[in-house]
């Protein structure tokens, strides 16, 4: 059977593993090349193309280059994961994710690589612009879209990288020592959701090490917990570069090797001599003959071609709900129509829209600010004010950009980070903004006082004391190729700013809760600070922050009224809200809801998380219900004890919330919990005990028995006694009771045992 077939007569959807060779079995375990999986001629398995993602398509005109940067096929640039996260609405993130499988279809590219939902641990990250959230709940709610939206197209995504890739510095090496707990609840879930709501095709795994093991070898992330836990039916790839070991890899659970290290001789032998077995080469091959069969259809499709004009104008709306309106004092913005503008700063004309790395897209069209104002038509004076180097400022363009601010009615300063101070590779040192844009926009408020600053950057900011020189603050992130018609759309209230902060701005780097062990060293990096990432610290500890996690303005103004809360189960609740735009102009708002954590949670939980939004448009004046729904995860922790996801007996807070700081409304609501109980042991403690449902009936008869003299007695009103006894293992009575002590033990164990039995 093996090689008696022939190309002409195969459909690759009816090709299985068993049709295949060793050696071709091997082969499909490896890239042909840096951009294509390996082609078997003689059974007609093509070697469809894969490329970068994440927030457009990047593909190389040479093909087989490893990176060639500079000569890429236009494609449309849409706003990368630092805007888009900032527009809280899938729909809208779905959409873009479906434009970009089109252009997956034209350009015949069978996976784009993205989206990457590692989460933001700390703001100086490297690749910040490129993840979603300090969140892990916004981040897997957003970026589904992107997997959803691709994939409706007959094209795959990667879901990457798959897992703790939240540093640049040693990012091929690094060991990130990080709690299960920690893992579960912040650096998977994203993940998680995705997985199992949308399936993506592929996932890349992330080139650092975890606990000790790289993520290319890590069978415990790529089988026992994406495959067997989460139902993972796709194939797993390495990030570029990321396999040190073909045979450790290919057992963990890793497809693919990317790019190919040319090294497919080795992994037969290995099979030869029983270190990789058949079943798990067969297993990783068949995934792979798997992935070629599901593109099939699209890479099939001959002549369609994507409207680029159409997809421009998406990128322009996904742009318009990235904007974050931070402050706007006097209502100074939006501007009106015929105000005389003076544009300074040379973002204006020369717009930093994307960030530096593998994910440069070589954009379709590119509208800067000055082309839309010069389209509309506007009274402007345009003033560059700064050079992007690192030049001292110059005198000339000082005085300029003064000049246009004196005769100008208003300003609109447009200062960011260059492009050399934030891209894939490297992480920032500090959270400053270029010295001499500071400066100059101090001088800029001393002749014109209606300042309205539009900030392009990927990540958090230092916001003070500069912000003091702007009564408006536009944060545009990077908004991709439409982001200068986008800007202007909202500075002239042509769109109404919805956009809410996805990560938490800090008033200083000091204070956020990682720096104590970022970025680590000696090619460790420990996350001391546990499940406290960004605005769960910051809340839990009452730190000020300059802007908080789910901040944004608008030009409208929105009440929300009639808060419920109830319980739909023992571990689940619906919260319902009126939401109402009290403005004469329509606009968005985004309803936030936060749990706190049962009165009665066993471990330390930050004081809220997120677990729930809803993105609504009004109307002026329109009222409008929403329900969101609370799933058991919404109130769970992970229990290292149990092994897993828990949801304790208590009464829980909901907060309804437009940011992590502007709570609405508090309810609280009990649930029954999931009704698991740990098993209790000799090294339980009293305490423990007593709160079991089990262990509390067995504590209650050894008091009644002691009451009856058939058991030693508990002092009951001896308060230092029952002090100490709390807090102790039941092994232990006998300190404190002697020799009764043990019998003390002895019942309590086999009680316990026998409430257990009984249920
Ligand atoms: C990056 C990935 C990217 C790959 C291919 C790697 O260095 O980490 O995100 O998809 O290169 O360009």
């Amino acid at each position: 059977m093996e090689n008696s077939m022939t190309n002409a007569a195969n459909d690759v959807n009816t090709i299985s593993v068993k049709d295949l060779t060793l050696e071709e079995k091997a082969s499909l375990t490896s890239g042909g090349d840096a951009w294509h999986f390996q082609k078997i001629d003689r059974l007609g398995v093509p070697g469809y193309m894969l490329t970068d993602g994440p927030h457009g398509l990047r593909k190389e005109n040479s093909e087989t280059a490893a990176l060639d940067m500079a000569n890429t096929v236009p494609a449309t640039c849409f706003p990368p994961a630092a805007g888009m996260s900032s527009t809280w609405n899938p729909d809208l993130v779905r959409e873009v994710g479906k434009a970009m499988g089109e252009e997956c279809v034209q350009e015949k590219v069978a996976v784009i690589l993205g989206p990457g939902v590692n989460i933001k641990r700390n703001p100086l990250g490297g690749r910040s612009f490129e993840y979603w959230s300090e969140d892990p709940y916004l981040a897997g709610h957003e970026a589904v879209g992107i997997v959803e939206g691709v994939q409706s197209q007959g094209v795959g995504t990667s879901l990457k990288h798959f897992a703790a890739n939240n540093q640049e510095t040693d990012r091929l090496r690094i060991n990130a020592r990080i709690t299960e707990r920690t893992l579960r609840e912040i650096y998977l879930p994203a993940f998680e959701h995705i997985v199992k709501t949308a399936q993506p095709w592929t996932v890349m795994c992330a080139y650092n090490r975890l606990n000790g093991v790289f993520g290319s070898e890590n069978r415990w992330l790529l089988t026992d917990v994406l495959r067997n836990e989460w139902g993972f039916k796709g194939i797993v790839m390495s990030d570029w570069g990321a396999v040190h070991d073909r045979a450790a890899a290919l057992n963990a659970g890793l497809n693919l090797e990317m790019p190919p290290s040319y090294t497919d001789d080795e992994v037969v032998i290995a099979v030869k001599n029983g270190a990789i077995s058949e079943e798990q080469i067969d297993m990783m091959a068949q995934g792979m003959l798997e992935l070629t069969a599901k593109a099939e259809e699209a890479m099939s499709r001959e002549g369609f071609v994507f409207d680029v004009d159409e997809h421009h104008r998406v990128a322009r709306r996904a742009a318009q709900e990235s904007i974050v309106l931070l402050k706007n004092e006097d209502k100074l913005l939006p501007f009106a129509p015929n105000a005389h503008v003076a544009v300074i700063g040379e973002f204006a004309r020369t717009p930093r829209y994307q960030g530096g790395g593998s994910s440069h897209i070589n954009p379709t069209k590119m509208t800067t600010i000055l082309d839309e104002l010069d389209e509309r038509g506007s009274h402007y004076t345009f003033a560059p004010g700064f050079t992007l180097d690192n030049s001292l400022q110059d005198a000339a363009l000082t005085q300029e950009a003064l000049e246009a601010a004196k005769s100008a009615d208003v300003v609109l300063f447009c200062m960011g980070l260059p492009e050399a101070e934030e891209s894939e590779g490297f992480d920032r040192t500090h959270l400053d903004m270029p010295a001499k844009q500071l400066e100059l926009l101090s001088y800029v408020a001393k002749v014109n006082s209606n300042v309205a600053v539009a900030l392009s950057n990927g990540s958090a900011v230092q916001m003070n004391p500069w912000q003091d020189d702007a009564k408006a603050v536009l944060e545009t992130w990077l908004l991709g190729q439409a982001g200068g018609s986008a800007v202007v759309d909202v500075v002239f209230g042509d769109a109404n700013p919805s956009g809410k902060l996805a990560q938490s701005f800090p008033l200083d780097i000091k204070d956020d809760p990682s720096m104590v062990n970022w970025p680590g060293g000696e090619q460790t990096v420990d996350y001391g600070e546990g499940v406290f990432v960004g605005y769960r610290y910051y809340d839990t500890f009452d730190v000020d922050v300059a802007y908080p996690f789910g901040f944004g303005l608008s030009y409208s103004t929105f009440d929300i009224l009639d808060v419920k809360v109830e319980a739909t189960s023992d571990t689940t609740a619906l919260v319902h809200a009126m939401v109402k735009n009290t403005s004469s102009v329509d606009g968005a708002q985004v309803v936030q809801v936060y749990v706190n954590p049962a009165d009665t949670t066993p471990v330390q939980r930050p004081v809220h998380e997120l677990k729930g939004f809803k993105k609504v448009f009004l109307k002026a004046g329109e009222l409008a219900e929403v329900e969101i729904g609370l799933d058991s995860r919404a109130f769970a922790y992970w229990s290292e004890k149990s092994n897993n996801w828990r949801v304790v007996k208590g009464t829980y807070g909901v907060e309804v919330a437009t940011s992590s700081r502007d709570i609405v409304s508090r309810e609280t609501i009990a649930l029954e919990g999931d009704h698991y109980y740990a098993p209790l042991n000799e090294w339980s403690n009293y305490g423990e005990f007593k709160a079991d449902l089990f262990g509390a009936k067995a504590v209650e008869h050894m008091i009644e028995l002691g009451r009856a003299g058939e058991l030693p007695a508990i002092p009951e009103d001896n308060l230092g006694v029952q002090m100490f006894l709390e807090s102790m293992p039941v092994n232990s009575m006998a300190v404190l009771f002697g020799k009764d002590g043990k019998k003390l033990t002895q019942f309590l164990l086999e009680d316990y045992a026998a409430e257990r039995a009984n249920g």
